[in-house]
């Protein structure tokens, strides 16, 4: 076996929403793929990053009221986090806000410009004249021009599934400020993708794609290339495009960039050779894992990127299917649209590493996360078989034999048939039919366990003079079980190297020349997995369910109120914003929405009448710190002289907060 290097990606998740169950079908496929080419001695780095640029990431932040950084900077630790847990190990993770990232868009960008590969012209959009922003089909809705259908996105009704445009939506608003669209005009930047049509016919059909990916393809070459749009206008979360001021790069244009800068942020880490993975000559293999949905980037704009900018293209690109739970698309209201946190609240994630995989084939068909069946494969096959194996010898090796294993192997054809299958194992592993793989890992556990069965290890320990037999029987099941563990290591690797500790052995390698254990002293066997508890199932779906009211588009809409008209630095610098202690809260005799605080500025207290009634009662606030503006006129109202005003958020009802400052503020400090 020579040694391969190799550079492994996953598609880039993106920052604006939580990893759920869809996405670690890709992460969980990808992280086993890239373990089993390291348990194979190859050199082999698996880098990602989250995707944090576009659209839906400044609107959240705006709707959350942090900046963009913030918010990519919270969610990219969530997201690590919940990898890691599941046992996914990148080699880095990294961010597509990156200065890496930054420079090679740059660098990619300026060679297809030098290159006559992108274009500018002036196209007319939908904009949204409150907003001040340019919309795309997705922030506007409307009546379908076909059916009617109330409350359909700018591109497609989902009730009569026609296609059209936005503008040919009736009575049309924008999703941000629910104002009808107006149309403009402005200047966006195309790359050329039909310059690179000769070299893409051959590329999508040189056996770098899947056969059906490749079929797809051939539809989409043979109706031409389109130009590709990317560019958007400001405000926009990105890069700026460095000759086009007020223009940013669309994040899909950054987006698989993202690779190779997560990749270069490694290199200068560990002294890496970058130009050795992504140089035209280059002899290292490249691979990228993606699910079905964005084949048309990755084996279309990226390859020809990757050309025009005079990089390598890809080895490969393996596209994989979309998760069902239960039959069906995963769904908020049916609970079965799952966080991947919710999910480890409640069970063990190498129950799912191993689900996935008994699921999981080299093609794109969609896999089905079935509750029962998963309970059921799970018990049977990790718990039933395969651990039964070690419990069932080790408990005679501890009590009869002081934890040593026999010094003969007493059926080495079988240990042998069990070593020679590394080979199929290994084929299915690194053509990623896991499923196949699985299948044959099981049939061995059911080899040793029908051997076993034959031994009847139970009844020798009853009868004298067979000790040396019982020995020897259990410690051909060790040794069996101890092979399984090696080949099942990339999909459960907690289990496997508890495994290794109970079999007292070094992190196993692929064990394509294994040796069984001879006169070997074994640790004591503790409990290595247990059975899947059907409760826990239901308490993640009850967990999962969420209430739909909550997202819907009047909500949404409120939050983004319109910005204000811009104010001068001057004008900000008058205002006088102080931390303020609230000392007493009360209510307001007759006044259906005031309290009256008493706040401590620093050196004086102040009465403030405050609109937040439907949110607090008076002594939550009491000992709590706010903000108040200290120089605001003081105001004769109804119920008395109000001094100052406080300053809080929220659309208005019960969801209004106090804005409540960073510990180590102290009333009286100035706000700037
Ligand atoms: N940000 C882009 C990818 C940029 S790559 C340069 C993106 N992000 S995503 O968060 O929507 O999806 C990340 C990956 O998870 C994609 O490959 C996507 O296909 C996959 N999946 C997302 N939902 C999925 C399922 N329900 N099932 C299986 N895979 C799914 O796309
Ligand atoms: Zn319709």
């Amino acid at each position: 076996m020579s040694k391969r290097t190799l550079l492994v990606t996953s598609a880039l998740p993106y920052a604006n929403g939580p990893i759920h169950l869809g996405h670690l079908v890709e992460y969980l496929q990808t992280d086993i793929w890239v373990r089993f080419q390291k348990q194979r001695g190859h050199v082999c780095y698996y880098v990602c990053a989250d995707d944090t640029h576009g659209t839906p990431i400044m609107l959240r932040a705006i709707s959350e009221g942090i900046s963009p950084e913030a918010l990519i900077a919270k969610v990219g630790k969530e997201h690590l986090a919940d990898f890691t847990e599941f046992g996914i190990v990148f080699d880095n993770y990294h961010s597509t806000h990156s200065p890496e990232n930054q420079a090679l868009s740059r660098l990619i960008y300026e060679r297809l410009r030098d290159g006559g590969h992108i274009n500018s012209r002036s196209i007319t959009q939908a904009y949204d004249p409150v907003k001040e922003m340019f919309l795309s089909d997705r922030f506007i809705k409307g009546e379908c021009p076909k059916c009617g259908a109330a409350d359909q996105y700018g591109d497609s009704c989902e009730a009569c599934g026609a296609t059209y445009s936005p503008t040919d939506l009736k009575n049309a608003v924008s999703v941000l400020s629910g104002e009808k669209p107006i149309t403009k005009d402005s200047v966006h930047y195309f790359f050329n993708l039909a310059n690179f049509s000769d070299m893409l016919q051959d590329w999508t059909t040189a056996g770098h794609l899947q056969p059906e990916v490749s079929n797809k393809l051939k539809e989409w070459l043979e109706q031409g290339l389109k130009e590709w749009d990317i560019s958007r206008d400001a405000p926009y979360f990105g890069f700026e495009i460095p000759d086009a001021p007020g223009k940013y790069f669309y994040v899909w244009l950054d987006a698989p960039i993202g690779y190779m800068a997560s990749f270069k942020n490694l290199c200068d880490k560990q002294g890496l050779d970058f130009d050795a993975f992504w140089a035209k000559d280059s002899n290292a293999e490249l691979y990228h894992f993606i699910g079905k949905d964005i084949i048309y980037f990755h084996a279309l704009f990226w390859p020809a990127m990757l050309k025009g900018a005079n990089f390598r293209t890809p080895s490969a690109i393996f596209a994989h299917g979309f998760l069902t739970v239960n039959g069906e698309k995963m769904s908020k209201s049916r609970g079965t649209f799952i966080k991947a946190r919710t999910y480890l609240e409640h069970l063990n994630p190498e129950y799912l590493r191993y689900y996935f995989a008994a699921k999981l084939s080299a093609g794109v068909d969609d896999i089905d996360l079935n509750f029962d069946d998963f309970s059921q494969r799970v018990n049977a096959d990790l718990v039933g078989k395969v651990v039964n194996i070690a419990s069932r010898c080790s408990s005679f090796i501890h009590k009869r034999f002081e934890g040593q294993l026999s010094d003969v192997c007493s059926e080495p054809e079988l240990f042998q048939q069990f070593v020679d299958a590394n080979q199929t194992i290994a084929e299915f592993y690194e053509s990623r039919e896991f499923g196949k793989a699985m299948r044959e890992i099981m049939a061995l556990a059911d080899k040793a366990n029908q051997y076993i069965d034959e031994k009847k290890p139970w009844l020798m320990a009853k009868v004298e003079g067979q000790e040396r037999e019982l020995q020897q029987v259990c410690s051909m099941g060790i040794n069996l079980f101890r092979l399984l563990m090696a080949y099942l290591k990339p999909v459960i690797p907690v289990l496997a190297t508890e495994a290794e500790k109970f079999l007292a052995i070094e992190s196993q390698p692929w064990p394509v020349t294994a040796t069984p254990l001879i006169k070997h002293a074994i640790n004591p066997f503790e409990a290595l997995m247990t059975r899947v508890e059907a409760d826990k199932i239901q308490a993640i779906v009850d967990a999962s369910k969420e209430n739909l009211q909550a997202t819907a588009p009047t909500v949404k809409a409120k939050q983004f109120e319109p910005i204000a008209p811009t104010i001068e630095f001057d004008d900000f610098a008058k205002i006088d914003l102080r931390i303020a202690k609230i000392i007493k809260a009360e209510h307001v005799e007759g006044a259906e929405k005031l309290l009256q605080l008493t706040v401590d500025i620093g050196d004086e207290t102040r009465n403030i009448l405050a609109g937040i009634k439907s949110a607090y009662a008076p002594e939550a606030l009491e000992g709590k710190l706010t903000l108040v503006i200290a120089n605001l006129a003081p105001r004769k109202m109804r119920f008395g002289l109000s001094e100052g005003m406080v300053l809080a958020a929220g659309p208005g009802g019960k969801d209004i907060w106090v804005l409540s400052p960073d510990e180590g503020a102290t009333a009286g400090m100035r706000v700037k």
